[in-house]
Parts: C-alpha cells; structure tokens; sequence
C-alpha cells in the first residue's frame, strides 16, 4: 500500500479525496520504456494535422523578447477574438488552456458551502476542480447504456440535483470522454429551468468538431441568459494543445471576477501569438474538421469490421467497447507493446472500453491493424 502523505492532514479539505489528473502517455515515455521508434498517439484528442501554418511562420518571427513579461491583457488577442466571435473584448476570459479557465470559473463561484452538479462521465477536470475548492459534488447519472447518447448527460438527472446550494453546473458538448452531444432545443430548455443563482459552464472544446449547419450559434445564447459562461479552447481543432490556450465566454461581469483571480500572465507570448496567426487561416480549420470526419469514417467502419461497437461521436475520439474490463487492459498494453498510444477510461467509470483519438489515415490503419493482431490473439 502507498505510504501515507505526512502532510495529507494539513492539506485543504477537498484535497485529500483527490487523485492526480492522469494525462494520455507521451509518445517519448514509451518510446523510452519500449524502446520503440515511430509512435502513434492517439490518446489526447489532439489534431494530428498539428496547427496552421502560420502558426509555425508567426511564433518564428516571435522568439525575441522571450525576456519580457506576455501581454497580461492579451489586448491584440482579445481584441481579434472579440471581432471573430462577435462580442465585446470584456465578455472573454483567457486561460492557460480552457483547463485554466474552468478551475477560474471553480475559484471564483464554489466554496464548502455550496454544491456543483455534472455528469457521472463528464470531462474530469469539473470533479477536480470541484472538489479542490471544497464545494459539494453533486454527479447526475448519465443515459444508459441503450440509450440513442450511451453515457451521455441526462440533463433531467442533472436539474433534479440543483437546488439552492447550487452556484455551479458544468455541461460538455460534446462530452469527453464519450464524445456524445446535446441536441440545442433540449440545452436550451435546461437553461431556461435554471435558478438565477447558477452559473452554468458550457464546455465547448470540441466545437468545431461538432458544429452543424443548422444549430444556432450558442454565444448568441449570452444575452438570454446571464449566467452561462461558454468555454472554447485552441487545442483541439487549432491544434495548439502544446501551447496552452483556451477561453470563456460570458457576460462582463462575469469576466470582470474571474480576471481577479486570473494569474496576471496566465497566457505566455507564444501562445497569444500562435493564436492570432491562427484565427488568421480558417481554411485551416475547415481542413482538420473535414480529416476529422474522413478520420471517423474511417475509424467507425474499421471497429466495426472487427466487431467492435463504439458509442457515436461529433468529437475527434470514439469511445469503443472493448466487451471486458479485462479485455480493454489487455487490448491497451498490446497497443502499446505495439506503439500505439490509446486512453483507456477505468478512471471515469468505464473499464471495458478505451477511447480512442481520431488520426491521420496512415495512424488510423496503424491502430486498426494492432487492434485486428489483438483480437486474433485473445
Ligand atoms: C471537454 C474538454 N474540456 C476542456 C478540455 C481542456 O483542454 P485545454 O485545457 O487543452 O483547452 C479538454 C481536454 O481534453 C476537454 O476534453
């Protein structure tokens, strides 16, 4: 058994029941445990077709200064995110990834005398982030698993667990790790239902993933309801994952406390440059949903000739199941044994299945051949 921390009983009550936030893998750990050459990563939902490259062109031109302090208020990120979006510079709140942002919402809003409710398999940064401020969890159970959104939020169960201790409900859309969505009228409708003293965080990571024509614009959502804060990120689609940055939404008042708590530069030079350059190439962005999609495609007709069923997705994963618990843990080290780096999900509840991030075509067919080898071993 672990050794007991000495300073556990010192530590803020939240923290004790926490455990660490378990990260996917990175290719050089395994390269370095296995002495692999070429590994696949798909275990981190990021864009195997990296960022634009105006990325690379705009943060080669920005390696001098690295002495000086970042912009503190980003003021020329701002003010280009502001006009891309359509809302004003004070409605948005930077972070240091979208990460940054839902633990601002967190230290701002909960404290042990108030609860926060979210989903039984929601992104497990909200439990975190919860817990580490003390507040009281309150976890909704999520669809079963026949229903049309296996696992996915049960917005019914979520609004029964609010009540007046609640100043906080946290939403994914799509949902990691299950990659499974809310459709608008029924998202709508839930927060029309809930009490003004609830600030509710619409985690829209996956957004360009997921957008279909003819859904609505969610920021257009704002004026109707004063409490939503809409969380976006670049890590996923604008693949800047490495350098951290993502954003909320909200109403000024909202943005005006969180920048209280806001580290003074929470968002480094680098990164408010690389995302300048890429809202500057959208084409980019239209190219890595459409891989994405050829991606799916791809990944959905290939488990499915193996036999193996996964829950429908609009974000750049599918979760698969693996039919055991013993099953996934064993298909996992294989993959790895094979160079292949997936994210199995025991740690959110679901042993049996492993979530797989979509890759470039020649990774896909990589990941589907070492799964195909597994199955015909077991
Ligand atoms: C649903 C969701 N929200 C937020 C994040 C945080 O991303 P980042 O901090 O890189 O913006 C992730 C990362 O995987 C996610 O899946």
């Amino acid at each position: 058994m672990a050794e007991q921390n000495s300073f556990l009983a010192l530590a803020a009550a939240g923290i004790s029941g926490l455990a660490p936030y378990e990260p996917g893998k990175p290719a050089a750990a395994l390269e370095r445990e296995y002495g692999l050459t070429d590994v696949v990563k798909l275990a981190s939902n990021e864009n195997p077709l990296g960022p634009s490259p105006r990325v690379s062109a705009a943060l080669a031109g920005a390696l001098h200064d690295l002495e000086r302090y970042p912009d503190g208020a980003a003021f020329a990120l701002r003010d280009r995110l502001a006009g891309h979006l359509q809302v004003q510079p004070g409605q948005l709140t930077l972070g240091n990834g979208s990460n940054d942002v839902l633990v601002l919402l967190a230290e701002t809003f909960l404290s042990p005398d108030v609860s926060a409710v979210y989903d039984q398999y929601a992104f497990v940064v909200y439990r975190l982030a919860v817990q580490a401020c003390g507040a009281e969890a309150r976890v909704a159970p999520a669809n079963p698993a026949s229903h049309a959104q296996p696992f996915g939020h049960n917005l019914a169960a979520m609004r029964e667990q609010v009540d007046d201790s609640t100043r906080m409900v946290f939403i994914a859309n799509p949902n990691n790790p299950t990659g499974t969505w809310l459709q608008q009228d029924a998202l709508r409708e839930f927060l029309s239902s809930l009490p003004e003293h609830v600030v509710t965080v619409l985690d829209e990571a996956y957004l360009e993933y997921a957008r279909q024509s003819d859904e609505q614009n969610t920021l257009d959502w704002l004026a109707e309801f004063p409490g939503l804060v809409i969380v976006r990120t670049f890590s996923k689609a604008y693949g800047l994952a490495a350098l951290r940055i993502g954003y909320g939404v909200s109403s000024p008042a909202i943005a005006e406390l969180l920048n209280r708590v806001r580290q003074p530069f929470n968002v480094n030079s680098l990164a408010q440059r690389a995302a300048l350059a890429a809202l500057d190439d959208p084409d980019w962005i239209v190219q890595a949903v459409a891989a994405n999609r050829s991606g799916m495609q791809q990944l959905e007709a290939g488990f499915a000739e193996l036999g193996l069923p996964s829950v429908p997705s609009r974000g750049n994963f599918l979760l698969v199941d693996m039919g055991s618990a013993d099953n996934a843990a064993a298909c996992n080290a294989h993959l790895l044994r094979s160079g292949v780096i997936v994210r199995p999900v025991a740690n959110y509840g679901l042993p049996a299945y492993l979530r797989i991030t979509v890759g470039t075509a020649q990774e896909n067919q990589r990941l589907l051949a070492a799964l195909r080898l597994f199955l015909e071993a077991i």
